[in-house]
């Protein structure tokens, strides 16, 4: 019997030019370069320049992808943008990017799921795909976090950073039983009795405000790595698969302590583990495209092979989606 599957065709990314090490950021805040990087295993965050927006960092992750994977632009009929931070309210940044790879037709929009957004859009780009709504996707995670951190907060604008990541994702047909190219599983989570722990205290109905990223980052450790493994669980049991089987673990980048421990407790090797939370910090939606990009640009990822997204954020949202390369 034949299956609609979503493929991946190619990937991309991009990080703004500026870097902000530990180091920089002991002239900011009281913290130290040992403190952040045993914590969470960042070295440097990058931070988008002046009038450069997330929609510019979503286009240049885009272009990076469509490149890689070999099509046209005019190709595409669906973009997805994930991110909690676009260029305005409204309109969706998505249409921004649109409107610059000189796109007119098919639809554009964001998903907003804070850093599970990329798990979300794929998810997402999958069921329109395979339901027939469209043949070709763009799906983006694209963020500038530092505009929504509070400088004065050692607790939190350590975290993050600013970067954006792209993957091109196309409908074919293939074998349902042979589990062979495509998205074989998708797993989204959410639970919003968990707002305050992760949140930005700002927004157009409430404070006509942007406003400001605030967490209590030990409750959400304490949630995440529980959270984690029980989709991509699911996801296992799904496809029959087991960690013994992937190829490539490409978790969202937080903290690194989350990601070895849930890749502990999954029992996955540490050898496919991505690992890329040193070189930019936490990017929210953007954080697992940039990991994806690390391994395919260096052309460790090979056809057939067996890659696991996953993420948890604020919300809490959390999700899994299992995908043949
Ligand atoms: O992407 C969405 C998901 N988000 C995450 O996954 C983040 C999850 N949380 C975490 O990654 C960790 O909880 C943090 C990295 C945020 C914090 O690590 P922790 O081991 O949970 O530390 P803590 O919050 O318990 O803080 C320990 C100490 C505190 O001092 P006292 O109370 O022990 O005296 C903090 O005040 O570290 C202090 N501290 C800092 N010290 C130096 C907090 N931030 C800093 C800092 N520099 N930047």
């Amino acid at each position: 019997m034949n299956a609609l599957r979503s493929v991946v065709l190619g990937c991309g990314s991009y990080l703004p030019e500026k870097t902000l090490t530990n180091k920089d950021l002991e002239q900011i805040v009281d913290t130290t370069d040992e403190w952040i990087v045993q914590r969470t295993g960042i070295q440097e965050r990058h931070i988008a320049a002046e009038g450069e927006y997330t929609s510019d960092l979503g286009l240049k992750a885009a272009q990076a992808a469509l490149a890689n994977a070999g099509v046209d632009a005019s190709s595409i009929d669906l973009i997805i943008l994930a991110t909690s931070t676009p260029d305005n309210t409204f309109p969706a940044s998505a249409t921004t990017i649109q409107a610059k790879l000189g796109i007119t037709h098919g639809a554009a929009f964001d998903v907003q799921a804070v850093c599970s957004g990329f798990v979300y859009a794929v998810a997402t780009a999958d069921a329109y795909l395979r339901g027939g709504l469209a043949k070709r996707a763009l799906v983006i995670g694209a963020e500038t976090f530092s505009r929504i951190l509070d400088w004065e907060d050692r607790t939190t604008c350590v975290l993050f950073g600013d970067g954006a990541g792209a993957v091109v994702m196309e409908v074919r047909e293939g074998d349902a039983a042979e589990m062979g190219e495509g998205v074989l599983s998708s797993q989204l989570r959410s639970d919003g009795r968990h707002k305050d722990k992760l949140f930005v205290d700002g927004g157009p109905s409430t404070t006509q405000t942007a406003g400001h990223l605030r967490m209590e980052g030990k409750e959400v450790f304490k949630h995440a790595v529980g959270m984690v493994t029980d989709v991509i669980k699911a996801a296992f049991a799904a496809t029959g698969t087991t960690a013994d089987d992937l190829d490539w673990f490409v978790p969202h980048q937080a903290n690194k302590r989350i990601i070895d421990a849930s890749a502990k407790k999954l029992g996955i090797a540490p050898e496919k583990v991505v690992t890329t939370v040193q070189l930019h910090g936490n990017t929210s939606a953007a954080s697992i495209p940039l990991a994806l990009d690390s391994i395919v640009r260096e052309g460790k990822v090979k056809k057939g092979d067996l890659v696991m997204l996953e993420a948890m954020g604020g919300g809490f949202t959390w999700g899994a989606v299992l995908l043949r390369w």
